[in-house]
């Protein structure tokens, strides 16, 4: 047993190769934007596991040193720095054993840390940028618990305090929604949260209305730590009821339309969601439910939103409402929906501004546009 009393290495289940596709699509984009234009990045897992399961399918280390490596883009130039952080000594031993099977590359450098995230993170890597007043390189953390302890809100803040942080959480709904009301509870949850708010979350009315409330809660955290957009991907079990949430945060409105993307693909066209229950009742097929774009359906929250508003610029305002608020990614916004409305007459010449010399194809930076109500 490791020193969880688990089992040291475990069978990996369909949400949690879910996560590593999202991980992977997402990473994937993260490492074509920032390795090309920055010398040094730094991926950080906080929570890494052995770096296997129990079929020999690769854990989140893997896949994301397998992704840096096999990468389509020339990285070459850029240090990509991954440290894996884990607490149980024999899952550490086994995740180097499994990198030291891996190739890699001159540019990447991996380093397996044996102890916590908030320890050896925090109070060392993290502690000496901050002593020395740097900056942290583009960071990627990705913060993967078993329960909701180890990763308090304070250290999530400092790493906020980077410009170009950002994280993916793990959020244990439903193991802690058991504890809402267990006294030896609340401090730990004081400490996940930063704030006592989580304590009205018992008086919400419903099961659905608690669920949210928590998410909403720890999601006002994030952007009050410092980041700007945060965005959900609910996790369902092999009975339907809400596992956990992976939540993405992020200072950029680029990053939160590479983690939609790689969310879309994941489940294309619903509602983030994916359930052990649906892929067990769709022949043990990953993800991919029906639904789909629905361009009449965008457009439809577009009028609702902008719909005789004046004049709103389609890359800033229209791309922050697309993004946060519906479930919309960042390729159905121009040609396939204001291109629609405008072909069929609904956006006319005269409700579109445009840099000078582009032609009525083009939505990219500087557009403006006039939707009518
Ligand atoms: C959910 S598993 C990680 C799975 C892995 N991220 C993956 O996707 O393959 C959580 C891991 O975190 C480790 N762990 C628990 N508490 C920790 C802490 N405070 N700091 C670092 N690692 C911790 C556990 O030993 C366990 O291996």
């Amino acid at each position: 047993m490791s020193c969880d009393g688990k089992p040291p290495i475990w069978a990996i289940e369909p949400h949690t190769k879910m996560k590593h596709f999202i991980q992977r699509e997402y990473l994937g984009a993260w490492l074509a934007k920032l390795g090309q234009s920055h010398p040094r990045i730094v991926f950080v897992d906080g929570f890494a596991g052995p770096g296997i399961y129990e079929d020999g399918e690769p854990g989140s280390p893997i896949v994301a040193l397998t992704t840096a490596r096999d990468h389509q883009a020339d990285l070459s130039s850029c240090e990509i720095v991954m440290g894996f952080f884990e607490r149980c000594p024999d899952r550490a031993h086994s995740l180097q054993r499994q990198l030291e099977e891996q190739h890699v590359p001159e540019h990447i450098k991996v380093a397996v840390v044996e102890g916590t995230f908030e320890d050896q993170f925090g109070g060392e890597v993290l502690a000496e940028v901050e002593e020395k007043g740097q900056r942290l390189a583009p960071s990627f953390v990705m913060i993967d618990p078993f329960g909701w302890t180890g990763f308090p809100m304070s250290l999530v803040e400092r790493i906020a305090a980077h410009p170009r942080s950002e994280v993916l959480v793990t959020f244990m709904y439903q193991h802690m929604n058991r504890f809402w009301e267990n006294p030896e509870q609340a401090e730990n949850f004081d400490e996940l949260y930063g704030t006592t708010a989580w304590r009205g979350i018992v008086n919400e009315p419903t099961p659905e209305a608690k669920r949210d409330k928590a998410i909403e809660i720890y999601r006002d955290r994030l952007v009050e730590a410092g980041f700007v957009y945060t965005y959900p991907f609910e996790m369902r079990d092999d009975g339907n009821r809400v596992l956990f949430y992976l939540i993405h945060a992020t200072k950029h409105l680029d990053g939160l339309a590479a983690m939609k993307d790689a969310m879309w693909r994941a489940d294309p066209g619903r509602e983030f969601r994916f359930s052990d229950y649906e892929a067990s009742r769709s022949e043990g097929q990953l993800a991919l439910f029906g639904g789909g774009f629905d361009p009449a359906d965008l457009e439809r929250l577009l009028v609702g939103q902008f719909g005789g508003a004046g004049w709103v610029d389609v890359n800033t305002d229209v791309r922050e409402y697309v993004l946060l608020r519906t479930r919309y990614r960042d390729g159905h916004i121009r040609r396939e929906t204001l291109g629609r409305m405008q072909r069929e007459g609904r956006i006319t010449e005269d409700d579109v501004r445009r840099p000078p010399d582009r032609n009525r194809a083009f939505w990219g930076p500087g557009t403006l546009v006039r939707i009518l109500s």
